[in-house]
């Protein structure tokens, strides 16, 4: 007798359902972490090409941002392999990173002190910061609210906040070219230069977890923030969130 064959349960580790249906809740955050293990050998090569060199400057912008005093104490918040905490050193701050994946932070190439922590529970005293940058990992958090809370609660009164992740361009030219991109040749580039080809269909699939900018903004004033800006770059496939601990 045969009927309905179940779909294959995911692994314990998948990222994506059978269905490629998005994980949500704890079992995100172990499917995330594990996600960036298995491709933390070679991000920062997939990084350079998905970005097509231009991650460099868009951390630029970011960094700039958030004006900063010579010295200050920066948090690379979801460091990954460091990037951030390299720009900031070289512009005179005194970065911090953490992530909550042991393989990122085993490949990164930096001298910053780096900590294993969940966003969402930083091991860090009050008011420790004076500013946090925050690169391409929003739409990986669980839940956002408690990580701009948590945010706060590190940042000193008056400190900083920038956190820049992927877009989805609102002009339908500009998103035809970035489904072509983000949805047709980064998932095939993982399949072919990947050891996590899974990684890189959930990466365009990803910024369906971010909220539309006016809720971003909404979620970092209710958790604290003043002075909260949302900007795009390149065309709307980058998006940048500023605001000032009140
Ligand atoms: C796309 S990578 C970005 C890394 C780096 N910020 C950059 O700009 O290249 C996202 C990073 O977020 C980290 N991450 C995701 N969720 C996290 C969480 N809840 N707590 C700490 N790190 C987290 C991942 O381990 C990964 O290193």
């Amino acid at each position: 007798m045969s009927g309905p064959r179940p779909s294959p349960a995911p692994g314990p580790t998948a990222v994506l359902g059978p269905d490629g249906a998005l994980p949500q809740g704890d079992t995100k955050r172990v499917a995330v972490e594990a996600m960036f293990d298995r491709v933390a050998p070679g991000y920062d090569r997939m990084n350079r090409i998905i970005s097509l060199g231009l991650d460099r400057r868009w951390r630029r912008t970011t960094v700039t941002a958030l004006g900063l005093q010579p010295g200050a104490r920066v948090l690379d918040l979801a460091c990954g392999t460091g990037d951030f905490s390299r720009d900031l050193t070289a512009a005179g701050h005194r970065p911090v990173g953490a992530d909550f994946s042991a393989g990122m932070l085993a490949v990164a190439r930096t001298a910053t002190p780096l900590v294993r922590a969940d966003a969402a529970a930083l091991p860090v005293a009050d008011d420790a910061f004076d500013a946090i940058v925050c690169g391409f990992a929003l739409r990986n958090f669980v839940d956002l609210d408690t990580v701009f809370r948590e945010s706060a609660r590190v940042l000193r009164p008056g400190g900083r906040i920038a956190a820049l992740d992927a877009a989805v361009p609102s002009r339908a030219l500009l998103r035809a070219g970035n489904a072509v991109w983000f949805r047709g040749a980064v998932p095939l580039l993982g399949r072919l230069l990947s050891r996590d080809p899974d990684a890189y269909r959930y990466l365009p699939a990803s910024t369906a977890y971010l909220p539309p900018a006016a809720a971003l903004i909404d979620l970092l004033a209710s958790a604290g923030f003043v002075d909260t800006h949302h900007r795009t770059m390149t065309g709307g496939s980058v998006q940048l969130l500023t605001g000032t601990r009140t």
